[in-house]
């Protein structure tokens, strides 16, 4: 059985983040290694840290699709994804390689600006997994920030003022593919609680970000505006964030609930390909 503090015999969690981020050592999540023990025992470190990293997977497709499916069903990473994996739609390419002189994934570190998945949908992802298959040897970071962090460090103040309102999201323009009349008419801008309660700990968190975040509800716009530049410089501080430095064949899962994250430039002579998949969510409350 698990431990409280997540670990079995075989698997250790180990801290790595200032309050977030921890690896497991000694776990291989394909579905004829992983026991159900084990598969508790990540599945706990991952409310417990938010992001968890596992080095040296040696994972298929079918592999990533199996494990992704025992969080919840999979999905494809919202409405419009020119760039999944073929024959696999759950698995979306995040890469700057080009072929027959087109990109074959997101190009993140191009696109990306602190961001929870999907949050321009009601029901935005659960959360995510992402494999690496090639690694630049430097920079290529991805940056996570606990929001719940954040959040309890609020002062009163501000969390009595925050608490109750509502914040609008919308699909972000940069993320390529630009959507057709058709297709932006069928995703409206969505409200979101503003602080959001996690439905699995039941703990607290800021549910806004510079992305996909773009006004308060029942606010003037410069109030909404001046509240929502104070709370993104508030959860882009250095305290709250994990940054995790990719090795080959790092399988990286993160709580979209509590968490935020970012994609970080490295050099173009270097290639980058990895492998993401996306767990559905619930309305966020
Ligand atoms: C993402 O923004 O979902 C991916 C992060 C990354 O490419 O590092």
């Amino acid at each position: 059985m698990p431990s409280e503090a997540g670990t079995t015999d075989t698997l250790k969690v180990r801290p790595i983040g200032k309050t977030i981020g921890a690896e497991i050592i000694g776990a291989d999540v394909r579905e004829s290694v992983l026991d159900e023990d084990g598969f508790q025992c990540l599945k706990q470190a991952l409310l417990d840290y938010k992001v968890i990293t596992l080095r040296n997977q040696m994972l298929e497709p079918d592999d990533q699709v199996a494990f992704t499916s025992k969080f919840g069903p999979v999905n494809d990473g919202g409405p419009k994804n020119p760039f999944f994996l073929e024959g696999y739609p759950e698995v979306t390419i995040l890469s700057n390689i080009l072929k027959d002189g087109k990109p074959i994934g997101f190009q993140t570190d191009q696109t990306d600006e602190w961001h929870t998945d999907i949050t321009y949908l009601d029901k935005p992802s659960m959360g995510a997994v992402l494999y690496a298959t090639e690694v630049p040897p430097e920079g290529a970071d991805t940056l996570f920030a606990d929001l719940e962090a954040a959040y309890i460090a609020l002062p009163d103040t501000v969390r009595g003022r925050i608490d109750k309102l509502r914040a609008i999201h919308t699909y972000p323009e940069q993320y390529g593919g630009k959507l057709t009349e058709s297709e932006k008419a069928a995703m409206p801008a969505r409200s979101h609680p503003l602080v959001r309660t996690h439905p699995e700990t039941g703990r607290k968190s800021l549910f806004v970000s510079p992305m996909m975040t773009i006004a308060v509800e029942g606010l003037r716009e410069e109030e909404s505006d001046d509240l929502l530049k104070e709370l993104f410089g508030h959860i882009t501080k250095p305290e709250f964030m994990y940054t995790h430095k990719w090795e080959l064949n790092d399988l990286l899962i993160w709580d979209n609930r509590c968490t935020m994250h970012k994609s970080t430039w490295f050099d173009p002579k270097y290639s980058r390909l990895m492998y993401r998949t996306m767990i559905d969510g619930d309305v966020p409350y």
